[in-house]
This record gives structure tokens, C-alpha cells and sequence, in this order.
């Protein structure tokens, strides 16, 4: 059940393993819905804000290789408690729609599966930092460890993330998976695998299909 009831925008997230494509069906998503005549927000996570967007740069660069998942966790929360608070709450009560590019399902997958953090104490932090708000419909790009690190190799130097090893990225895309299941209400897994066409097509079935709910 969508939680945001009182507000009339809606938000979206979307997430994904490496090398799932989320920029370029990011690109593809913001136009359908604006093509739909609404207001989006389009935004993401770690980041979102000023402050977010320093946080991110703690997060995923090199100066902090070490840091504990306990830190990342908590840090990955900071960054959200700004965003919610500035961004999104504000744009979804005034009626605009948010397009987020991940948010907490990509802590419960990153930290929660990839680290081996408990779950317990992401819900904890998702209830205290968010209340009652949660995606209304989250769009998962999903794909083969192999054939996202292969497709993401391809691109510059890696951050924090991208350093890590197969295993994690298999603990990652378990968990997004898991995610799906657990939440079929909002979440959509797309096959990612697929040629981009073919991925874009089975993006705007999903969004008409929201769109369409939503105005009934
Ligand atoms: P990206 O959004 O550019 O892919 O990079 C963000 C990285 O941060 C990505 O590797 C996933 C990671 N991340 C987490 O580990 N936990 C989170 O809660 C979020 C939002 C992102």
C-alpha cells in the first residue's frame, strides 16, 4: 500500500546492480513522465541535496577506503534524512512527482545483503528517517553479475562500489531480488539483459500501467 497517500505527487525509484543501464533508462523514464504532462523531480541517492552530494563524495571515493559498514550505513542515512526532508517530501506535497535514481532498497541490497549488515537495523534507521514514506513504485534493472561487471568495465575509474568483488555483487542482486519479492506491490523487476530497446519497452508497459492505476 503506497504510503505517501496524503501527498498527491508520486515517487519512483529505480535501481539496479553495475552496469544495469540505469542512466540511460533514467533519461528514458524522466521523459515518459513528463511526456505524461506531470512535474518530475528527478534526483538520487547517495546525493540529492548539497550536503548529500558531499556525503556521496565521502562515500564512494578513495579517501576513506577503510571506513566501517557500520559508518557507510549511517552516512548512507544522513544523506537520506537531508534528501527527505528537502526534496522529496516538499515536491511530492505539492503535488510534483519525485524519479529517484535508488534509494533505501539499495541499502537493504548494498549494506544490508552486500555488506551483511542486519536488516533489522536498516528498518530501524528507513522507520526513524522516513516514517511512513516509501517508493510508490520501484522500477529494478535487473541483469547477470557477469554481464553488468562486463558491460560496466567498460567505463572510467572505479569508486568505492565498483572495486568490490563478484561475491558482493552476487549478495547484491540476491538481495534486490528478495526485495521484489517481499514488496510485489511496488516493485517491477525489468530484464535488463536485454538490448536497450527492448529494456525501454518493458520500462513504458510498466509505467503506463502505474500511470494508469494511479488516475483510476
Ligand atoms: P550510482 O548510483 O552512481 O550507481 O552509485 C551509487 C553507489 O552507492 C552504488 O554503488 C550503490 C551505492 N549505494 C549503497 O551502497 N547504499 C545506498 O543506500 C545507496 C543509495 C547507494
Amino acid at each position: 500500500m503506497p504510503s505517501n497517500d496524503s501527498a498527491t505527487g508520486k515517487f519512483i525509484t529505480v535501481e539496479g546492480g553495475e552496469g544495469a543501464g540505469k542512466t540511460s533508462n533514467l533519461a528514458f523514464i524522466r521523459e515518459f513522465l513528463e511526456g505524461q504532462g506531470l512535474e518530475v523531480v528527478f534526483t538520487r541517492e547517495p546525493g540529492g541535496t548539497a550536503l548529500g552530494e558531499e556525503l556521496r563524495e565521502l562515500l564512494l571515493g578513495h579517501e576513506h577506503d577503510g571506513m566501517s559498514s557500520d559508518a557507510e550505513l549511517l552516512l548512507m542515512f544522513a544523506a537520506r534524512a537531508e534528501h527527505v526532508a528537502a526534496v522529496i517530501k516538499p515536491a511530492l506535497a505539492r503535488g510534483a512527482w519525485v524519479l529517484c535514481d535508488r534509494f533505501t532498497d539499495a541499502t537493504y541490497a548494498y549494506q544490508g545483503g552486500g555488506r551483511g549488515l542486519d536488516r533489522r537495523r536498516i528498518a530501524d534507521l528507513e522507520q526513524w528517517v522516513q516514517g511512513d514514506l516509501r517508493p510508490d513504485l520501484t522500477l529494478l534493472l535487473d541483469l547477470p553479475v557477469a554481464q553488468g561487471l562486463e558491460r560496466a568495465g567498460r567505463r572510467s575509474e572505479p569508486d568505492r562500489f565498483e572495486r568490490e568483488q563478484m561475491g558482493f555483487f552476487e549478495r547484491v542482486r540476491a538481495a534486490y531480488l528478495g526485495l521484489a519479492r517481499e514488496h510485489p506491490e511496488r516493485m517491477r523487476v525489468v530484464d535488463a539483459s536485454l538490448a536497450l530497446a527492448r529494456v525501454q519497452s518493458q520500462l513504458a508497459e510498466q509505467l503506463a500501467a502505474f500511470c494508469a492505476e494511479v488516475e483510476t
